[in-house]
């Protein structure tokens, strides 16, 4: 939420407006929001008697009982806008879409509407509020590791246009958002895996307890889904919080940029200089938590060559990746590639590298005078050592397939040709136009390949 402060006075030959805008957002961690017997949720509906909630069409069909049961409970009214989402959906249709249903339903000044899902759904529907009369509030409450630890963190919110990657959006500062762990029970493993590689970044350039815990318990967080899917006494649960919240704590305070001015050197860009290209160099996309992982493992191999990080913490590092079944090479990943990124990564950083790499770990080091004879001799180093790792570096369910798109119902492939009118469902129940028209993999490519404008996914 945000409240703006604005002061006028007269110039010689004019007016000077000067003002600031507060804004506050809180965030409740909590297993069961949709638990009758947690009001926290409902409390903040009270007032209005109703709540108009959008989510993606796969977790309304895992949740929606569970939730019209706690709404009903709590006496408040619910309607529901359905959409199915991916990064083809990511677009300006479903944003208005979604501002059609906030239309019938009348959505009233400071009514927050309620947003479910992963972090497509979040950053389309906020945006959809960002731009409604203006300003509109919501509340929001991720399911996906991605969503949960990442996605909203930000106040970023967009959609993507004209192939361009979250061409169009704004900064919207939610009410409130309710992190529940306990909607990645039902999360596919590769997407839990994708997500555990931001932790890895995070931790390893700015929180090493996060980082020991990650390695301690890299197997079972994934198998468990943090502790979600299977009761193990607990403890991989009480591991999975403390990562989650000083994973969370670390990303909030890095990315306030109004209270740590930090600029284009970016911690959260470790992994994020080169793979930005090599993410779509394979004939099928790579997830984007693996092209960071390869991004991630490479530069620690290049830390490791200038003595900035120790071979035993550069080994610590392969390892965890290569335990978590994520990517740390592709036969794809050569000079080449490097080169291209680095042309690429030097015009949207300022004319520097900027290439953030842990040093020791736990802590970060920028790196902006790297040759092309040094990052080839890196290259040549770290594919040598890859033939030391389970798969030759490979990861495990490293590419994009349709639950990344949005050609899913409940997890499994959906043609897209014979769905294309079914998608997006009003609050109205009236099935509406969708975009799904055109192969699954075009699309995709199409809107990731020029959409970096900062260097960074998001
Ligand atoms: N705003 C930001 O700062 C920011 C940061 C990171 C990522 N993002 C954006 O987030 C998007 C990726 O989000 P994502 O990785 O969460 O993907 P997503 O929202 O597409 O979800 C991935 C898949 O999992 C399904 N799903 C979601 N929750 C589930 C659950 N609990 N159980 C079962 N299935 C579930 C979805 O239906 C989908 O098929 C990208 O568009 C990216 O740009 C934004
Ligand atoms: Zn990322």
């Amino acid at each position: 939420m945000s409240d703006l402060k604005a002061t006028v006075s007269e110039t010689i030959d004019g007016f000077h407006v000067e003002g600031y805008e507060k804004i506050e957002y809180d965030f409740t961690f909590l297993d069961g929001v949709f638990e009758p017997q947690n009001p926290q949720l409902a409390n903040l509906y009270e007032r209005w008697g109703r709540c108009l909630a959008v989510m993606d069409r796969n977790i309304y069909v895992l949740y929606g009982d569970r939730m019209q049961k706690y709404f009903d409970h709590h006496g408040l009214e619910l309607k529901i806008h359905q959409t199915m989402i991916g990064e083809k959906a990511k677009s300006l249709e479903t944003f208005t879409s979604i501002v059609d249903s906030m239309t019938d339903f009348g959505i009233i000044r400071k009514e927050p509407v309620l947003v479910v899902g992963g972090g497509l759904v979040t950053d389309v529907a906020g945006f959809a509020c960002a731009a409604y009369r203006r300003n509109t509030n919501y509340i929001r409450i991720p399911t996906t590791v991605i969503g949960l630890i990442d996605a909203s963190v930000s106040i970023k919110v967009a959609v993507n246009y004209g192939n361009y990657k979250n061409r169009l959006g704004a900064y919207h500062a939610p009410m409130h958002t309710f992190l529940d762990f306990g909607f990645l029970r039902t999360l596919p493993e590769a997407q839990v895996r994708n997500g555990f590689a931001e932790l890895i970044k995070i931790s390893s350039c700015a929180h090493l307890r996060t980082f020991d815990l990650l390695d301690e318990f890299c197997e079972r967080l994934i198998a468990t889904k943090f502790g979600r899917s299977t009761d193990d006494k607990g403890e991989v649960k009480k591991a999975a919080d403390e990562i989650n919240r000083n994973g969370i704590y670390e990303m909030l305070k890095l990315e306030t940029p109004n209270l740590h001015e930090i600029g284009l050197d970016r911690v959260i860009a470790y992994g994020h200089t080169w793979s930005p290209l090599h993410e779509l160099t394979p004939p099928v996309p790579l997830r984007h938590g693996h092209a960071i992982s390869i991004d991630m493992a490479y530069s620690a191999t290049l830390a490791n060559n200038r003595g900035l990080l120790s071979d035993d913490e550069h080994r610590r590092l392969l390892n965890l990746f290569s335990r978590a079944g994520l990517s740390m090479d592709h036969d794809l990943f050569n000079e080449e590639i490097l080169d291209k990124a680095t042309q690429a990564i030097l015009k949207t950083r300022d004319g520097l590298l900027r290439a953030a790499v842990p040093s020791p770990l736990g802590s970060c080091k920028f790196l902006n005078d790297v040759t092309n004879e040094e990052m080839f001799a890196a290259l040549r180093r770290h594919k040598k050592l890859m033939k030391e790792y389970p798969r030759v570096g490979a990861g495990v369910e490293a590419y994009v397939d349709a639950s990344d798109t949005g050609y899913t119902i409940n997890n499994k492939p959906v043609d897209p040709q014979t769905h294309a009118q079914k998608l997006v469902t009003g609050i109205d129940g009236k099935e509406k136009k969708s975009v799904f028209s055109d192969g699954i993999l075009n699309g995709f490519r199409e809107i990731a390949v020029n959409g970096y404008p900062n260097g960074l996914r998001n």
